[in-house]
């Protein structure tokens, strides 16, 4: 077979053959199909599209390019996705608590990159906690605390870490079946038996409406069910920052509290919301609020911690610098943008703008008001985060228009806006 002839193809309008979808991705994963190749292939994919045929086989061919991990067979595994958002600490509190309730998580996450945070990012400002972990690390602590958060083993569809970092540097993320086929194929690949997504619609996420939500809901969820996977789909709005902490420390810190009880309402609403989600596609007929009210998941979320060198007692790295934004006027803060905040909490050094950069642990945006709470003038609205005092003034320009006050307070927009099953 050859690239060009498979390049052609899809650059005429036409359709994929299985074996050609096999030969090009298996051939690109060994370096026999040249990264200008695939580059042109994912160009021509990214303006012709792929149909949800030619999407399954190409996910299939993602996965058969690494190993697919299996788990203890003792309890039901299910796992969570979110594609993204600011102020997204769900995770943190979610996969404890689903474990407190009988079920297993096997949540292998990823770093953030541009303004959208990274669950590991987060977790390794915890003093030890160590993210890479073996498969049989991860099949023992699934056994002894029933949650693991960690990076991807290295073997897990190693064809889409190839063609993620080509899409990356040659314009070819924001496609829909190349977007839903390396989220899915890592997410099979890891085993587990049902999976919730969180797709987030808003200025915030990869998706700035709710119809393109739906569209990578939908294929998403096509994937799963072609693959023999209990899959569900949330889409959620991210119009808003999620809680009122943005950054790593900073909402490893809002997690805890909401696994102690207390914490912003709409992060307990989203932690229960795919809870309950993931319960029922697990079989597991248990109430997760009772069980976050009872102290068990935090329990959980300690041995979790615990378990990967982490010191749940430590103390959260603080910024060396604070600078508070205040309200010019009195009234009800109407609006708080999430891609503004989010952009803000990257450029204080909470995100990274290339794959290698470090991260801040202790900086971000700390939100001391949210759309529809009263503010006073001179009182903090947005507490900004940083080691670095030079990242200020551009932090501040990307909230330029981020917030505002108004007389009233906004209409509210209901956090949870469709479930797909
Ligand atoms: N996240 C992924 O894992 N893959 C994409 O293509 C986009 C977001």
């Amino acid at each position: 077979m050859s690239a060009v002839d498979v390049i052609r193809t899809k650059r005429d309008g036409g359709g994929l053959t299985d074996e050609q979808i096999d030969w090009v991705v298996g051939a690109y994963t060994r370096g026999e199909v040249a990264d200008e190749q695939m580059s042109a292939l994912a160009m021509a994919i990214f303006l012709n599209g792929m149909t949800a045929a030619e999407t399954a086989r190409w996910t299939r061919a993602m996965i058969d390019s690494g190993e697919r991990l299996t788990w203890p067979a003792g309890r039901p595994t299910v796992d969570k996705h979110s594609t993204g958002g600011v102020g997204d600490k769900i995770t943190l509190p979610l996969a404890p608590l689903v474990a407190a309730c009988g079920v297993a998580v096997p949540q292998l996450s990823g770093r953030g990159l541009g303004h959208t945070g990274g669950t590991l990012d987060k977790l390794e400002s915890i003093p030890g906690w160590r993210a890479q972990l073996t498969t049989a690390e991860i099949a023992a602590q699934l056994e002894t605390v029933g949650a693991v958060v960690c990076a991807p083993t290295s073997g897990l569809a190693p064809a889409d870490r190839k063609l993620y970092a080509l899409r990356d540097v040659t314009g070819t993320v924001e496609c829909v079946a190349l977007i839903a086929s390396s989220i899915m194929s890592k997410k099979i690949a890891e085993g587990a038996g049902a999976l919730v997504l969180d797709v987030k619609a808003g200025s915030g996420a990869f998706m700035p409406d709710v119809e393109s939500a739906r569209e990578l809901a939908r294929a998403l969820v096509a994937i799963g069910v072609e693959h023999g996977l209990r899959v569900s789909a949330l889409i959620t709005d991210m119009s808003v920052p999620l809680g009122r902490a943005v950054g790593n420390a900073v909402e490893v810190a809002e997690a805890v509290d909401v696994l102690r009880g207390g914490g912003p309402a709409d992060v307990v609403e989203l932690t229960l919301a795919l809870a309950r989600e993931m319960l029922a596609l697990a079989g597991v007929d248990v109430d997760p609020a009772r069980v976050l009210a009872s102290g068990r998941a935090y329990d959980t979320w300690r041995a979790m911690i615990t378990a990967q060198g982490g010191d749940p007692d430590a103390a959260l790295p603080e910024p060396a610098h604070v600078h508070t934004v205040t309200a010019r006027r009195s009234g009800v803060l109407s609006t708080l943008d999430a891609r503004a905040v989010g952009v803000a909490a990257w450029r204080l050094g909470a995100g990274r703008a290339r794959k290698e950069d470090p991260v801040q642990a202790a900086a971000g945006v700390l939100c001391r008001a949210k759309p529809g709470d009263r503010v006073t003038a001179g009182e903090p609205i947005l507490e900004l985060r940083t080691d670095t005092p030079d990242a200020i003034p551009s932090a501040l320009a990307a909230l330029e228009g981020g917030y505002a006050i108004a007389d009233s307070a906004p209409e509210r927009t209901p956090l949870v806006l469709e479930t797909l099953r």
